[in-house]
């Protein structure tokens, strides 16, 4: 019925023409040719010519895809009502691709223009195949398995209608009670750098428009990670010179490799909200790193500025967002209410609106949207089920995992059953699925997940006796809004008395002194360690301390396995457990690829992105810091606590495996001209008699300068594999982007004629020192 209304309207709108003759495409089919700039500039530039205040307006909108109070509020319309009488940008939070395509049909063949709406979902780690959380992916150090990771999660989520992904999140965090530390890279803006332009590579392509690739949206724009007391959503108080040098990065590394699209965060950043921030908006984003792509708000964040006292009503609140920068509302319809208005008083142009609009038009135009607005429903089990995914998805978690401890050489584990005839798997975590999977992984539509349970069952056979007792349930203390939210499917674990856990405890010991052998799988459920998800403290919850405690007491041998989304404080047992491995939140495949490790048919190679504390009141706590005037190396008055050291419990970069690795023969390029480059290359053998990955890492360190400089910062690391003996020689180069810093008294980036030291190694203390000296 909907194409030959939209072909009859197509004679009384060449333009459209253009657009809906191509519509009988879907996701899956042959992409064309890229088209140029100049084509695309053109294509929008005849939609703007022909578009009403009203339709330009509906296009720098997002509307949520179910009703939410906020958006009422300012628009009593449909969502189907508006999209036949003006179109929008883009709708979230839709993920039935029935749905969607239903939608997108009533906006293509009932909208005067037919221009197709760009369908949002937060695709973070995988939609169907979920891959281990960013955090983990980051901790694989490994970004090209990052690439193809999220180029599977764009092949999966366009052919179910989704082109538009609100990832990566690229925010530096340095303080593990923030709950949203799971979604990004870690403290470190070199890694978050390599891994923020990794993600954008896999979700996008190197051809915009591919209909197997998602347009991506590189957030919290910027700063959101330094939450005062890491509290989610608290105000941001970040110095000029940490923006540049530590917290933007990331995101220009993102729009170096083509992101197409940006989110505002919520917060206040030194006093003014970002999502009407003109300083990140527009003279970071554009005048500084001329951004072609398009802004969006965070959800509702366009009305918070009236929350945050920053606008005196909504009104006053779309004038400094819109004002700033911001090109998208996304789901408070403060845009859709109030920027006619502005309009209409003159306090906004239109020719203010078309710049807004013209890049989100470019943008749909450039990633095929015009080609391709519909999904082929009968290609989506295919793509969705495509085995290769799951095979990826489980050597990412072989790569991602982290070895923290190993006394004695207790991993990995005898599976034969000669050694070991009885296992105990223990702990709240122990069978669970979708708390594998982290927020949003359980927000898309994931596939099956194998618990780890049942990646060990799998794995012994029928060699080893495995049981499993859950122990305590984990719950929060205040419970997470997201539970309740009709697209999620996380649940917290019922409320116990106190008896029902303590029995809890005792069936679980009992179990252990049953068995040869007990796995603690101990942390947090996903809604712990997410959105709205901060803690005061680091300690494991509910009880947990005490039934490890009590496993222990029996003595059995004790491997623990940690799922959570930040460090936890696990320094009990980190003298007491030989056995330790972090398994972050490990995805789809999280009990197979677990089970590969715990019994030797993979290597653990995992290196930590964050610095993990002894105790909650180390942070915030990062390895890059600088020297204090009182070093803790200082006689007698030093910088520390006095009832904890200052070192962290595992340094940045930290990670073991089953073999040993050994660095040394370090050449460094001595001298040379500030702007030249410095060579550097070191040996890597595996001295150890199982094959493993390695992965070195450079440090430097400017000794005087204009300003202080950090101890230590990361800048060059590489991955390598290395049989039993072998060894290998790595060649790194640091240049400009390496060398140079933004310097707060001279307020630019500046490459200084200084003394260097420079360390290479396997973390962040690496011993292994060379120097090199930049001249004028
Ligand atoms: C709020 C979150 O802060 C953001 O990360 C997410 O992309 C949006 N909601 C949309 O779901």
């Amino acid at each position: 019925m909907g194409r030959p209304i939209a072909l009859r309207w197509c004679l009384y709108f060449p333009i459209a023409l253009v657009a809906v003759g191509q519509l009988g495409q879907a996701a899956g089919q042959t992409p064309s040719n890229p088209l140029t700039d100049a084509q695309v500039r053109d294509k929008a530039s005849n939609l703007l010519r022909q578009m009403t205040l009203d339709e330009k307006i509906a296009q720098l909108s997002q509307l949520p895809g179910f009703p939410v109070p906020e958006f009422k509020e300012n628009v009593s319309k449909t969502l189907e009502e508006i999209l036949k009488q003006v179109g929008a940008g883009s709708v979230l939070w839709v993920s039935d691709p029935k749905e969607i395509n239903r939608l997108q049909h009533v906006a293509v063949e009932q909208s005067r223009l037919h221009i197709p709406v760009l369908f949002g979902l937060d695709v973070i780690h995988g939609y169907h195949t979920i891959f281990p959380a960013p955090i983990a992916m980051a901790s694989s150090w490994d970004t090209k398995m990052v690439e193809d990771a999220q180029a599977v999660a764009a092949r999966e989520s366009r052919a179910a209608g989704i082109q538009w992904t609100f990832a990566p999140m690229v925010d530096i965090a340095r303080d593990a009670r923030w709950g949203r530390m799971v979604e990004g890279a870690g403290e470190d803006p070199y890694l978050g750098a390599a891994m923020a332009q990794a993600q954008v590579l896999g979700f996008q392509g190197k051809q915009p428009g591919a209909p197997d690739r998602v347009l991506a949206c590189v957030k919290h724009f910027a700063g959101y990670g330094a939450a005062e007391g890491g509290r989610d959503y608290d105000s941001s108080y970040v110095p000029e010179e940490q923006l540049w040098n530590v917290y933007l990065p990331p995101f220009k590394a993102a729009l170096d490799a083509g992101v197409g699209s940006l989110m505002s965060a919520y917060m206040d950043l030194n006093d003014v909200p970002a999502s009407g921030n003109a300083w990140l908006l527009h003279d970071v984003l554009h005048e500084s790193w001329k951004f072609q792509g398009f802004v969006v708000s965070d959800a509702f964040a366009v009305r918070s500025l009236v929350t945050h006292g920053y606008a005196r009503d909504y009104q006053d609140a779309v004038h400094k967002a819109f004002a700033a920068g911001l090109n998208m509302d996304m789901a408070s319809g403060t845009y859709l209410k109030y920027l006619p208005m502005e309009v209409q008083q003159g306090r906004i142009t239109t020719q203010q609106i078309d710049n807004a609009v013209r890049p989100i038009l470019e943008t749909k135009v450039r990633f095929g949207l015009f080609e391709h607005p519909y999904i082929d429903e009968s290609h989506i089990e295919q793509a969705l089920n495509d085995p290769t995914h799951q095979q990826q998805a489980r050597r990412a978690v072989q790569r991602s995992v982290v070895l923290l401890r190993n006394e004695g050489g207790l991993l990995p584990l005898d599976k034969s059953g000669k050694t070991i005839r009885s296992i105990a798997v223990i702990g709240p975590l122990g069978d669970a699925d979708t708390d594998l999977l982290t927020m949003w992984g359980s927000m898309t539509k994931p596939g099956p997940t194998v618990s780890i349970l049942q990646g060990i069952q799998e794995k012994v056979g029928s060699a080893v006796r495995v049981a499993y007792a859950h122990g305590p349930n984990l719950r929060r203390d205040i419970l997470s809004p997201f539970e309740d939210l009709p697209i999620s499917v996380m649940k917290e674990q019922p409320a116990q008395t106190p008896e029902e856990i303590h029995r809890a405890v005792e069936d679980a010991v009992a179990l252990v002194r049953r068995s040869d052998l007990a796995v603690l799988v101990l942390g947090e459920i996903d809604l712990m360690s997410a959105e709205s998800a901060s803690r005061a403290s680091l300690r494991l919850s509910n009880s947990q301390e005490e039934l490890m405690e009590a496993v222990f007491a029996t003595g059995k041998p004790i491997v623990l396995v940690l799922i959570n989304g930040r460090p936890l404080d696990i320094s009990w047992a980190a003298e007491h457990v030989p056995a330790i491995l972090e398994a972050w939140y490990p995805g789809s495949q999280g009990g197979n690829g677990i089970a590969d490790l715990l019994f030797g048919d993979a290597n653990p190679s995992g290196h930590l992105p964050v610095s993990w504390p002894r105790s909650t009141g180390q942070e915030p706590l990062y390895y890059s810091h600088n020297l204090t005037q009182l070093p803790e190396t200082s006689p007698d008055f030093k910088s520390r606590y006095w009832d904890v050291r200052s070192t962290p419990l595992y340094p940045f970069g930290h990670g073991l495996s089953y073999t040993t690795f050994a660095f040394d023969n370090l050449k460094v390029t001595p001298t040379a001209r500030a702007g030249a480059t410095i060579d550097v290359s070191a040996d890597v053998t595996n001295t150890g008699k199982r094959t493993g990955d390695a992965v070195v890492q450079l440090y430097i360190h400017q000794r005087a300068g204009s300003a202080s400089r950090p101890v230590r910062q990361l800048k060059g690391f590489e991955r390598v594999t290395l049989e039993p003996g072998a060894k290998e020689t790595l060649h790194l180069v640091l240049g400009r982007d390496e060398l140079q810093f933004w310097s707060p008294p001279l307020k630019r980036w500046v490459v200084e004629s200084e003394q260097f030291d420079l360390w290479v190694g396997g973390d962040s203390t690496a011993s292994l020192h060379g120097e090199f000296r930049l001249t004028e």
